[in-house]
């Protein structure tokens, strides 16, 4: 039977209410790190920790660790999920760097606030952090798959800025970009919560798997948001990718089909995104050819892969709440 459609934040609050007791724990290993922290870093960490994310990572980490017979010690889940929202917090330090963003969850971020040089060494304490939290973990596979998952994030951010600006990119490239910079670290998420649950090699290559197709649904909802498509404001198109010369989804499809003319019209149209009502012409002529509804679709069959995956996990609350997050995820608004 088909999973019943509710709202992804609803999802997310319940998900997240499920696992409360691990997800406190985390937030007290976090404001430990700031705590600890030598003074001109201690402050900053504070007011950076201050600005939370929705926890959707750790919130899955958590899931997944409990979904099994074996329910793993709450404090070594909480250390692995810092480890995991610790990395991504460095990411995004670094990430609103590269790309010249001013807010970040709703507020101010680090460089606008302390300038590059502060930001670049705050988000490399935060980096370091993270592997600290794992360094004690009794598996050893742990902290050498946040390292790796670190490694992936850089890479895929490196692919994505030597493609910057090029129009003939091809799916396969978008799909390794969004692979490295976003699906590795959910699936890292996924895999550390496999093995904390005590599953077999083949059921951590699952979940990982899993944990992968989410997050690539994840990053074409994020890149289809980004031309408020989907959004429940209609007003919130960002049109930051396309700032940033990068080349999305929607316009992959949009380039597949279309005569060489329609091509060069295109390419001119985004190279002048920044003027007014040119957004809307781009906006146009991908809703004409049905390019959103096409990547909307592929994040569709992700999420059916990851729901597949899920469907064989263990029965318990806890994978209903899995599954649940997967099947409302395509329509999270924004
Ligand atoms: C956000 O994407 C960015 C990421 C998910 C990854 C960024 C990765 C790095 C900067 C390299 C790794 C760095 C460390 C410290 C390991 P986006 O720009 O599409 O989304 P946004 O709208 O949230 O900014
Ligand atoms: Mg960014």
């Amino acid at each position: 039977m088909a999973p019943s459609k509710e709202d992804f934040q609803t999802v997310l609050s319940q998900a997240r209410g499920l696992v409360r007791e691990q997800l406190e724990l985390t937030e007290k290993v976090i404001l430990n790190v700031a705590k600890n922290a030598p003074a001109g870093i201690c402050e900053r960490l504070d007011s950076l920790f201050q600005r939370k994310g929705k926890r959707i990572r750790s919130t899955l980490l958590c899931l997944i660790a409990q979904s099994g017979s074996q329910k793993p010690d709450s404090l070594r889940v909480a250390q692995a999920c810092a480890g995991i929202e610790l990395l991504h917090l460095a990411s995004l330090v670094h990430d609103d760097i590269i790309d010249g963003t001013d807010i970040r969850r709703g507020q101010k971020t680090a460089h606008k606030e302390w300038g590059t040089q502060v930001a670049v060494l705050i988000g490399d304490y935060v980096l370091s952090q993270s592997m600290q939290c794992v360094i004690d973990e009794e598996s050893r596979d742990i902290p050498a798959v946040l390292s790796k998952a670190a490694d992936k994030l850089i890479a895929g951010e490196i692919l994505e800025l030597d493609q910057s600006g090029n129009m003939r990119l091809s799916f396969e490239e978008y799909d390794r970009i969004i692979d490295g910079k976003t699906a590795a670290l959910i699936a890292a998420a996924a895999r550390i919560g496999a093995i904390l649950a005590g599953f077999d090699k083949e059921n951590i290559d699952k979940c990982a798997q899993m944990g992968s197709h989410f997050g690539i649904a994840f990053q074409i909802v994020d890149d289809l948001l980004d031309y408020g498509f989907g959004s429940k404001n209609l007003d919130k198109a960002k049109f930051t990718d396309l700032g940033n010369g990068l080349i999305t989804l929607p316009l992959l499809y949009y380039f597949k089909d279309c005569s060489e003319p329609d091509r060069a019209d295109m390419e001119s149209l985004i190279s002048r995104a920044d003027q007014a009502g040119v957004p809307d012409q781009i906006i146009e002529k991908l809703n004409a050819t049905g390019a959103f509804k096409m990547a909307k679709a592929n994040a569709q069959n992700h999420l059916e892969k990851a729901l597949e995956i899920a469907q064989g996990l263990p029965n318990s609350l806890f994978t209903e709440e899995i599954i649940q997050m997967f099947a409302s995820m395509d329509n999270r608004g924004n």
